[in-house]
């Protein structure tokens, strides 16, 4: 089967296509014909060997996220059938293979059923941005967020931002978010009640935050990197929470922040959002089927365009999501 593979070399031939064997399943596991796999920033970080909980021996395929058809079960396997149509995230953490690539082997637990009137090319998009905004916002050891409460999405354009946005209003918050002036109007499609451009050298975010929430927000969700609002804990509350999200790009000493907010009074946390043991937690197909979630424009990449299609992911400016086309509707 054809899989998209890392080099682990920082040159654009990396990552690359490559033959390789169909997975074996276990009995726990469903075989998975991929349609589309969804592209995320980690996915050139790893391909140049950049993320370090992440094996990488002879599991290098890419991709934390996919949707496609169930091509067979596991023995063990009850809520699966062959032809279902089903969506995942992975983690990567524990070794296991990523999802670009023909056909995946995946947990039975880990998969979600994708729901009725959704495309493939949707499904790809939304498992990743959406447990991550979810699990940022809502976790107890997180966000902890409250119906009523206001939060601050910083980079609500993004994948991520996208769903924090219209998450945080489902979940019965105000919300105000940034991006830049181009998106404005984008955000508020999402449904941010406020949004305003974090490139305004005459307002700056804080400011603008507090002229909508004059005694501070309760949670700043960070979902650009991991501290690019370094005045964050100037929009809080007294007692706020500060959600960082964390990539490989950061260099910044995160323990000696969470020590200096926390010594302020603040909550200061850090969101990596995918572990397995939170996924069954979250409510992500009954919450899609109410279909008052939107997802964020997608756009589907032909294997010949990986290599433009990630320097696009490098850029950092993406608006909603692209999806590497493997079977596509035809899994
Ligand atoms: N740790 C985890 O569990 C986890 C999971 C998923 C994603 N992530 C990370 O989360 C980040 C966001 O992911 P994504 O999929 O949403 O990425 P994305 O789709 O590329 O979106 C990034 C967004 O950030 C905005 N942005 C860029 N620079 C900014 C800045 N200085 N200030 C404010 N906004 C800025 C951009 O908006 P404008 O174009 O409007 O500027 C862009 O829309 C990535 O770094 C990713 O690696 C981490």
């Amino acid at each position: 089967m054809r899989a998209v593979t890392a080099d682990f070399v920082n040159t654009s031939e990396s990552p690359r296509i490559s033959e390789m064997d169909q997975p074996q399943t276990s009995d726990d596991e469903v075989l998975v014909r991929i349609a589309y796999g969804g592209m995320n920033a980690a996915d050139w970080q790893y391909s140049q060997g950049w993320i370090k909980t992440i094996a990488t021996d002879n599991v290098n395929i890419l991709g934390f996220e996919a949707a496609g058809v169930v091509a067979s079960v596991g023995r063990n396997v009850a809520n699966f059938r062959e032809g279902d149509r089903v969506m995942f995230a992975r983690t990567r953490t524990t070794g296991e293979s990523g999802t670009y690539a023909e056909y995946v082997a995946v947990p039975a637990e880990l998969a979600c059923r994708v729901p009725d009137g959704m495309s493939l090319t949707d499904a790809a998009a939304t498992p990743i941005c959406f447990l991550t905004s979810y699990i940022a916002l809502f976790a107890d050891d997180l966000g902890n967020a409250k119906p009523g409460q206001k939060v601050l999405v910083h980079g609500g354009s993004g994948g991520v931002g996208s769903f924090a946005i219209q998450l945080a209003k489902f979940g019965g918050l105000s919300v105000a978010a940034t991006g830049r002036t181009a998106n404005r109007n984008y955000m508020i499609e999402m449904g941010a009640d406020l949004a305003f451009d974090y490139t305004d050298p005459a307002k700056g975010i804080v400011a603008q935050t507090r002229e909508w929430a004059p005694e501070g927000v309760d949670v700043v969700f960070d979902a650009v990197r991991q501290n690019t609002l370094p005045d964050a804990l100037e929009a809080l509350k007294p007692g706020g929470t500060l959600v960082s999200i964390t990539t490989m790009l950061d260099q910044t000493n995160l323990s000696e922040q969470i020590l200096a907010s926390e010594a302020r009074g603040f909550r200061h946390v850090v969101c990596f959002a995918h572990w397995p043991d939170r996924l069954p937690k979250v409510p992500i197909v009954p919450i899609l089927e109410r279909r008052g979630i939107r997802i964020p424009p997608v756009e589907v990449v032909e294997l010949a365009d990986l290599q433009s299609a990630i320097a696009r992911m490098k850029g950092g400016h993406n608006r909603g999501k692209l999806v590497l086309k493997f079977a596509g509707e035809q899994a």
